[in-house]
């Protein structure tokens, strides 16, 4: 199968180049970098050391999309929605990990999944997927217990609350029958008032090189359990994706998440 890479200069971008070169089932066919970027023209081993792979930086979406089966990305909402509306025009498949997506956009992509095949997901990480399957669980079974979701990234990540804490909140707050518009509380900076039950709070912090820490709290006045997942390395989001790209190999048109592709729906 044959993989191109979008955001290749980024963090992720050459996390998934370097789990490329272990696969025997998959090959790099093409570096989407933004446009003028100083690697475009250059091998894409330029981007992670390595022997080369054949391979250009580009910033030639239409050519480097044209060219591959599957896109994975992980770069910025706009430039993803722009990428997705070609895979979906040329029948690409695409793996998109980028987060801090506008509600109307993600809307969107569920439109134009109609003609693509897109696995969108918020955090890839096996471990992580697992977690929102078992707080699905927990919420429901401790109904009365206060959720507060804290997580935890580098300093350079933009988007806050992370796509995974919203995400945990959104499985907590289904599970239990709300929606999380109606029950989250992102800021406790100026309210000087107690709890208001059957709210989910969110705690951001970022700080130096964090991967990524997800901590979700369900407390009683008696008891409390917590669910949480730390990811050590950006080599488990890419692996991640790899899988998420094998998955889509076989499947129809749609769109789709890591609970599909672990099999947990
Ligand atoms: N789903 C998951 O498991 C997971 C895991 C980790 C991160 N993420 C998400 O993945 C995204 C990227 O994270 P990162 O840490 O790799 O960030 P990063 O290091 O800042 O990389 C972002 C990449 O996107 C490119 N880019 C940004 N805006 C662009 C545009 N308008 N057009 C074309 N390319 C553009 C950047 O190019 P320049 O360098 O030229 O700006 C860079 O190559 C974020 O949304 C992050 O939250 C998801």
């Amino acid at each position: 199968m044959r993989i191109a890479v979008a955001g290749a200069t980024g963090r992720m971008g050459r996390a998934v180049l370097a789990a490329l070169r272990d696969q025997a089932d998959l090959e790099l066919s093409g570096a989407l970098a933004r446009t003028g970027d100083a690697a475009c023209g250059q091998d894409a081993a330029v981007l992670v050391g390595g022997a080369p792979f054949g391979v250009p930086v580009s910033d030639g979406a239409e050519e480097v999309i044209a060219g591959c089966d599957v896109l994975i990305d992980f770069t910025r909402p706009e430039a993803s929605e722009a990428y997705a509306a070609i895979c979906a025009r040329l029948g690409k498949g695409a793996v998109i990990g980028t987060t801090g997506f506008a509600p109307a956009s993600l809307e969107q992509l569920r439109v134009r999944a109609r003609e693509g095949r897109f696995v969108v997901a918020a955090n890839m990480s096996v471990g992580v997927n697992l977690a929102l399957h078992l707080l699905e669980v927990a919420a429901r079974v401790l109904p009365d217990a206060d959720i507060e979701i804290l997580e935890a990234h580098h300093r350079h990540k933009v988007d806050a609350p992370s796509g995974t804490a919203l995400r945990l909140g959104e499985v907590a707050a289904t599970a239990r029958g709300r929606r999380l518009a109606d029950v989250a509380v992102y800021d406790r900076h100026d309210r000087r008032a107690p709890r208001v039950p059957g709210t989910i709070g969110f705690a951001t912090l970022r700080a130096g090189e964090i991967v990524g820490e997800h901590r979700v709290y369900l407390a009683s006045p008696t008891e409390r359990l917590e669910i949480a997942h730390i990811a050590d390395n950006r080599q488990v989001f890419a692996e991640g994706a790899l899988r998420a790209a094998r998955f889509l190999a076989t499947r129809p048109a749609g769109l789709y998440d890591m609970q599909d592709v672990l099999g947990l729906r």
